[in-house]
Formats: C-alpha cells, structure tokens, sequence
C-alpha cells in the first residue's frame, strides 16, 4: 500500500508500525475460507482481509505483494496447480510468509507447497492451538525478516468511457466512496474530464477549486497545496472537483504526472475519473494505473470503440485492464454475450445492471448508491472488495432466544 506518511494505515491500518499481524486470505472456497477466517481471528492482534479468488494470472502476484501483509494464507484445493505456482511466486518476491491449507492430508502435497515456499500447512477442523502457534511463528518472522519496502505510492484506479454518457462518473463516484469504506484507507476522487466533469454533482459537493487550480499550478503543487484543493465527502472520500466554470485549458502529460504523484504521495488510493478522455491514454495516468476499467455498455457504438481502444492500448491479457459493461440487461439489444465477448476480445470483468430509478435517486439526493443496498451498490463494492479484500469478522454467535 502507500506509505507516504498517511498511507501506512489499512488494510494493515493497524499492522503498520504495530504489533497487529495482517493477513491476506485467499479461498475460492466460501465454507472453507469463513473456517479459516474465523480461526485466524481466535487469534489476539491479527488483521484478516478475504480474497474470494486467485490472482487472475501470475502476473497479478506484484499487485498482490503491494498490499503489504505479512501473511498469506491459501486454498490449495480450489486448483491445486495454479495454487502451487501462486505459492512460489509470492515467496520468491515477497518477504510475507505464506501459509497453504488443504483437506487432504496428501503427502506429496505437502511435500511440494513446502518446496514452494509455503512455511505452514494447514488442514481443517482449523484448530485453535495449531493456527495460534503457526501465527506466532509468523509473528516472530516478521521482525527477524526484512520487510518489503513499502511502496511509495497509493493505487492509481482510472476510469475511462468507450464513449461519453458510458457511466463513467457514475461508476468512478460510487467505486470510490465503496473504495474507502471497504478498505479504511485514505481514498481521493479526481474529476480529471476538464471541462465538464460532473462528479461532485453526483457526490452533492460544492468546491471552491478544482483540478484545473492543481494542473495550472502544477510546478509548485505538493501536498499542502493540494489539500487545499480538495472538499471531503461526507463518506470519508476526497474529492478534487472540476471547474465550475468553463475555463480554455490544456492539460499537459507533465502537470498530470506531477498531480499523480503528490495524489499518490497522500493517499492510499486515488481514482481518477476522466471520461471518455482517450488524449489522456499515454500519459502516466495509464502507464502507473494500478487498473484501469474501461466502461462500456452493450451497444453497437460502445463495443465498437471499446474494441478500438482495447486492441490500440491494452497488450493480451494486460492485467490491467479491467472492462466494465454498465447499464447490462441481459440480451439487450440483441447483442449476445458472446457477441459482446467478441467485441471485447475477451468476456467483461463486470457488469453492473441498468437501474435508471436508483441512479436518478441518487443523483436527486445526492446520496451514492454505494452506500445503500441496491443490486448496482453490490456490484461496486464487490470491485471495490476486489481491490482492497473484504475485512473478515466473527461470525455472530447463534445464542439462546427464547422468542423466535
Ligand atoms: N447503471 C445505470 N443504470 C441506469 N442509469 C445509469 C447507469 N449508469 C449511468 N446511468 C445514467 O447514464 C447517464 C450518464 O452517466 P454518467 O455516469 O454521467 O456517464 P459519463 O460520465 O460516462 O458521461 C447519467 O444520466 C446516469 O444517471
Ligand atoms: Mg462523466
């Protein structure tokens, strides 16, 4: 994660600097993986943050490794393979120590994720004793090994339409607030689709200054400067705004590289929306992003551009690129989802459905959809979860009702 000075926070808010142990867990098996969580957490002074799935490819392990926690804990079972591949690629390139769990209690398997780099090799029933020394092992490996440097920047998460009116803003807006809420850490919106971006419209925001005072001053920009610039939403998201005037202004790539890099300085991550700006698609905010999601929606005129810019910008299978259909219903238009995975060279990362009432509310009042329970919110916090993880808890404990 970030460290600047502010971004030592979560997802290892409190393992940074801390005694607290902060673990990633890794099962696509939902049982399997609550077991483990609720065994982990049994034990004092540990972070547990779920990840429902595997890294997509290999490629994915340093964005893994840049989450910065000291264990990682992995469902061997789910595809033991591609398991085992993971296993020795974080430990080849990361300092965390990695933990395999597995319900068979194969010989040989245990043999070759040792091999691997895995440290403990875990088998449910999870038992209290068996995970709490394993934890403490972990523990005392951490401050006899090197930990990683932390990086010195937050994740840059750009959004950009195959075409305006795509859902761009909609989309950026909500993944953002979802973003900071999901994650506890620092989080900034940037409305960089000059001149008439309209995100604090969305997020019911009045700003002074905009990302326009940030780029025209970019030479002496730093972080107090910036701050200055900046209105926070109610929900804990940062906001630089666009002007509300219409002023003539050229971005240069210089001034915002250099707004990038303060942002990320700041803040642990920094989503930028700039509409279906493509002049912005070699500056840094490409090169540095840490995903970029194309928005899209399933229309002859969107897939088409979406198809343009994929085969222009984005190599086979960058990892990068994440590609968002909005306002999908299924088989609108007559456009079948193969059509549309056809078009996309490859099948869309989300698709987040058509709810012209909930977007309308939301703009009426104001309120993100992220933070109510729609099906749109699940699907961006989901994003957003894909992002940060998703903070494990205990489960409830199921007590004696009398009544019902
Ligand atoms: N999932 C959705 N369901 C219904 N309406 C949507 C959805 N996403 C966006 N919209 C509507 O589409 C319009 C364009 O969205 P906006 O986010 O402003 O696009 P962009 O920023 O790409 O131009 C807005 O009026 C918005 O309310
Ligand atoms: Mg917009």
């Amino acid at each position: 994660m970030n460290t600047g000075i502010s971004t030592f926070e979560a997802p290892s808010a409190a393992a940074a600097g801390s005694d607290i142990l902060s673990i990633a867990l890794i099962g696509p098996e939902e049982q399997r993986r609550k077991e483990a969580a609720t065994a982990l957490l049994l034990c004092e002074n540990v972070e547990v943050r779920e990840f429902p799935n595997y890294p997509a490819t290999l490629e994915d392990v340093p964005r893994l490794l840049e989450q910065n926690s000291d264990v990682i804990v992995i469902d061997i079972d789910a595809n033991p393979e591609y398991a085992l591949e993971l296993v020795e690629a974080i430990c080849v390139n990361g300092a965390a120590t990695v933990m395999v769990y597995s319900s068979k209690l194969a010989p040989d398997l245990l043999m070759r994720c040792m091999r691997a780099g895995a440290r403990e090799f875990l088998s449910p029933p999870f038992e209290h004793k068996t995970i709490a020394e394993a934890i403490v092992r972990a523990s005392s490996r951490r401050t006899t090994v090197t930990r990683q440097p932390r990086k010195t920047n937050g994740r840059l998460l750009v959004f950009l339409g195959a075409k305006g009116g795509a859902g761009v803003t909609t989309l950026a807006c909500n993944f953002a607030v979802a973003l900071a809420q999901e994650s506890g850490q620092s989080t900034l919106l940037i409305d960089l689709d000059l001149p008439l971006g309209d995100a604090a419209l969305n997020l019911g925001i009045v700003t002074e200054y905009s990302t326009v005072n940030a780029l025209q001053e970019a030479g002496r920009l730093d972080a107090s400067f910036l701050n200055k610039l900046l209105v926070k939403h109610s929900s804990g998201v940062s906001v630089l705004a666009a002007p509300g005037k219409f002023p003539q202004f050229h971005a240069d790539n210089e001034s915002i590289s250099k707004l990038m890099t303060v942002a990320r300085q700041e803040f642990d991550n920094v989503v930028v929306d700039v509409g279906a700006r493509l002049d912005l698609t070699d500056s840094a905010l490409f090169k540095d992003a840490y995903t970029i999601y194309l928005v899209t929606q399933a229309g002859i005129p969107e897939l088409r551009n979406s198809n343009r810019l994929i085969s222009q910008f984005f190599t086979v299978g960058s990892p990068k690129l994440e590609i968002v259909i909005n306002r999908y219903e299924p088989r609108a238009l007559g456009v079948s989802d193969d059509a549309i995975a056809k078009a996309l060279t490859r099948p869309a990362n989300w698709k987040i459905p058509n709810d012209y009432a909930a977007v309308r509310q939301m703009q009426n009042t104001a309120t993100p959809l992220a933070l109510g329970d729609s099906p749109i919110s699940r699907l961006i916090k989901q994003m957003a979860t894909a992002i940060c993880g998703q903070r494990a808890t205990q489960p409830k404990k199921k007590g004696f009702r009398l009544f019902g």
